[in-house]
């Protein structure tokens, strides 16, 4: 075991081939990360280099989802969480913040069936309450028929703000506290986890960001704890099977240790 991990070990990161199938022989199947967490990013500027509208550039993020939650399905990864649409999105020019509402609306209505037939459960995290009624209503079709997906759990982040996944956690709380069903002393880490938007996923294991950014970006702040970041200057768009495989052979190489000493290989 070791020998393979110190094998996988010499070859620079920036070397991984670009072949499928030689990725897929680097991988070890029992060490897969449980949890993905993706920030798709990149995707006004992969549109406006190629001077077209950002707008296309969202569209092409949604083939790479496609692609991503297919693999991650395939490989038998349990839960992936992506971002796609913050609660600082609003901020965005009117016609952009349009356009992505009704992508999602879109989206769910393409691929419901695909996601059906993978097996896909859809469970969208934020502040739904802040949507269009359009976004809701598909939103909530989405996941009443994605309900009997056993094999991946896709959470996706729209008016997300883990700042405000944290509040209305301590909210839920204190209403339990107020009422006497909890008594502050029983407040723990378990407990609180069981309050946010992913309670009863495994915290991510591993969190891909694309387009170069060093940044969190408000994205399920206490889930990462420990989680193992991995930034590719790729922009999402642009991210396919080949660029997540790499990024999971990436995260087989290290070693998580939790805050402890001891030299755990990854999984
Ligand atoms: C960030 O790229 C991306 C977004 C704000 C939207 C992400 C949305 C998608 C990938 C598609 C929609 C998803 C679904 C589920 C329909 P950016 O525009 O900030 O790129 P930039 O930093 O290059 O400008």
């Amino acid at each position: 075991m070791l020998s393979r991990i110190a094998n996988r070990r010499k070859m620079p990161e920036q070397e991984l081939p670009r072949d499928e199938a030689a990725l897929r022989a680097m991988l070890n199947p029992a060490r897969l990360p449980r949890h993905v967490a993706v920030i798709m990013d990149g995707n006004g500027r992969w549109a406006v280099k190629r001077g077209l509208p950002r707008s296309v550039g969202h569209r092409a993020g949604v083939k790479s989802l496609r692609e991503v939650v297919r693999l991650a399905g395939e490989l038998g990864i349990g839960a992936l969480s992506a971002y796609a649409f913050s609660t600082e999105n609003w901020r965005r020019p009117p016609e952009e913040v349009s356009f992505l509402m009704e992508l999602f609306v879109e989206y769910a209505e393409r691929e419901l069936a695909e996601l059906q037939r993978n097996e896909v459960r859809v469970k969208v995290i934020g502040r739904l309450e802040g949507l269009p009624e359009r976004v809701r209503e598909a939103i909530a079709m989405l996941e009443r028929e994605t309900l009997k997906g056993k094999r991946l759990t896709l959470n996706l982040a729209v008016n997300y703000g883990a700042r405000w996944e944290i509040v209305d956690a301590v909210r839920a709380i204190a209403r339990k506290v107020k009422e006497g069903k909890l008594q502050p002393e029983e407040i723990d880490e378990k407990v609180f986890s069981s309050h946010l938007y992913t309670a009863g996923l495994p915290d991510p294991d591993l969190l891909i960001r694309p387009a170069g950014e060093m940044r969190v970006s408000n994205f399920l702040l206490w889930q990462l704890a420990y989680t193992e970041f991995y930034v590719t200057p790729v922009l999402w768009p642009d991210f396919g099977r080949v660029e997540f495989l790499q990024a999971l052979v990436s995260f087989q190489r290290r070693e998580r240790r939790f805050g402890g000493l001891n030299r755990n290989p990854v999984g």
